[in-house]
């Protein structure tokens, strides 16, 4: 399959998108309408028989066995034997699904209203703001969709703490009063020693302003011992089963945080709009599914056409944690190096994906997406309709901006137009030379999802559209996206340097780069 697309790589070679467009069908041909979004990928090279190809590779790979065996709660996680279920959590009034010969519906039910519970009584109370402490896949999630969804906050201020390095919590800490703060533990393992040192962190700003911090800690994980142990009480302690994956988890117990800012219903409307989009997935035929296009997509321009990174570029400020959010999604999910079977890869894994939103983009990185010597796909993405209605026309330049772009980087402009750009202003060798500065190459491909307006069905569409992506392009590679072994040495090493670090061990043994490193630090902190 791969040396069929190599093929249609080749025979494509020196022609350019814009030409694509002489047959007028082909916006059309190229897009997908479902749910209430539209996906445009006509400017692409993908024309019908690389998409035959491609269709054909996601039928051959056994994308289609593989999402009946996800749905119906099979251990498709295979190195750590778990099912993946995330979709599951999006379901809660949907028929049995068995894990364990057990379903696990009635209880995502349980969770869903006690998290409901528990949100109506933060919401109801004299707390001001709440500080969800996690990292990863328990802080990711949430402060994106958190940022995403301010037009429907009304609740607590939410903050969000990660990083280990303590000016995360003391800036945060900074904003709140010990009086009306709480705090939410986020973390599927209740070990993680960025959440866990926070934590302690905020325990002892409680307990130094004499409140009793008992009250003041949700703790949300699968390790309902831990979280125990740590002293936080049962009543405050919301469970998930370890078929949750931690980049997939914003839709249960780590999605507290969200549910405590927006509220109960606009929460549910946000697993409405995944659990349609679970559904378009689950039924439609893999060459009208928009998860299966997105992937193919993809896969097409890394796998095959070798563009090493991807643009996710949303035309949506309130995105701008929604690079980092699929960063994660994506990179942790696939960038494995190993199948499933232990053997070594044969096409690249990847991609790497970076972004920003538009319009800063254009001001910063765009330049050498127009004339860099590499090629970087680029996923556009803008509402029809945004929020801020009565602030006159700032949302049709966003989306002019956003339009202007991938026709920009699909058109060009060669060097003749160039020439005439410049040609009142500079003339002989001058002109030619600063003519050959204003060339953009052009021909350069890129995707666009348009959506009506970002509210919280909305939201939850895209990211479950983005997670059957990840599915999709794991199930053609025949990677396992649900383990992450990935992170575990720099961890194990972090935990080894600690005590060299703080000067309790000696650094003989490490790397002369390492233990040079070490010998400043050590000079040099005061
Ligand atoms: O180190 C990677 C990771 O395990 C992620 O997969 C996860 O989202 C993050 O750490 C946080 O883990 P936890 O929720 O267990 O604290």
């Amino acid at each position: 399959m791969w040396n069929d697309l190599n093929e249609h790589a080749q025979r494509i070679e020196g022609r350019h998108i814009l030409d694509l467009f002489e047959d007028s069908s082909r916006a059309e041909a190229f897009s997908l309408s479902a749910e209430g979004m539209l996906f445009d990928y006509s400017k692409t090279q993908i024309d019908a028989d690389v998409l035959d190809a491609l269709v054909a590779m996601a039928e051959d790979s056994g994308v289609a066995a593989r999402r009946h065996a996800m749905f119906s709660g099979k251990k498709i996680n295979e190195t750590e034997g778990r099912a993946v279920l995330h979709v599951a959590l999006r379901d809660p009034d949907g028929g049995s699904v068995e894990v364990d010969g057990a379903d696990v519906i009635p209880e995502v039910r349980e969770t869903l209203s006690r998290m409901e519970m528990l949100a109506e009584e933060i919401r109801g109370s004299k707390i001001t703001d709440v500080v969800n402490i996690g990292i990863g896949g328990s802080d990711l999630g949430p402060a994106m969709a958190t940022r995403a969804l301010s037009p429907y906050h009304d609740g607590p201020r939410c903050h969000f703490v990660s990083n280990v390095d303590g000016a995360d919590i003391a800036d945060t800490l900074a904003l709140c009063d010990p009086a009306t703060t709480m705090f939410i533990v986020a973390s599927k393992t209740f070990t993680t020693i960025e959440t866990m040192t926070n934590a302690r962190t905020a325990h002892a700003w409680l307990t130094r302003a004499g409140v009793t911090p008992d009250a003041r800690f949700v703790a949300l994980s699968s390790n309902k011992e831990k979280a125990a142990e740590w002293g936080i009480p049962e009543e405050r302690v919301l469970g998930f089963a370890d078929w949750v994956g931690g980049r997939y988890s914003v839709w249960g117990p780590i999605g507290l945080s969200l549910m405590i800012a927006i509220g109960p219903k606009n929460f549910r409307d946000f697993l409405s709009g995944a659990r349609s989009m679970d559904v378009h997935f689950r039924d439609a035929p893999l060459d009208r599914n928009m998860p299966v296009l997105l992937a193919l997509v993809g896969i097409w321009h890394n796998q095959v056409l070798g563009y090493a990174t991807r643009a996710v570029l949303p035309y949506d400020n309130r995105l701008g944690r929604l690079p980092a959010y699929l960063q994660q999604l994506e990179m942790e999910s696939n960038g494995k190096s190993v199948s499933m079977d232990g053997e070594a890869l044969k096409v690249p894994s990847g991609p790497i994906v970076w972004g920003e939103p538009g319009t800063n983009g254009q001001h910063a990185f765009y330049q050498l997406i127009h004339q860099g010597t590499q090629v970087v796909p680029c996923e556009f993405m803008v509402a029809a309709q945004g929020h801020e209605a009565d602030l006159g026309h700032h949302h049709e330049l966003l989306v002019a901006n956003c339009l202007a772009q991938s026709e920009a980087l699909m058109r060009g402009r060669d060097l003749e137009e160039a020439r005439s750009k410049v040609s009142g202003q500079f003339e002989g060798a001058e002109l030619e030379r600063q003519a050959r500065h204003r060339v953009f190459p052009g021909n350069r491909p890129s995707t666009t999802l348009v959506y009506p307006m970002l509210d919280p069905a909305t939201l939850g569409r895209i990211v479950a559209l983005y997670e059957h992506r990840v599915f999709v392009e794991g199930s053609v590679l025949g990677i396992n996206s649900y383990d992450q072994w990935g992170v575990e040495l720099g961890k194990e090493l972090a935990t080894a340097l600690g005590p060299i670090v703080a000067g309790d061990q000696s650094a003989d043994g490490k790397d002369g780069s390492t233990a040079q490193l070490v010998a400043y630090v050590q000079k040099n902190c005061g």
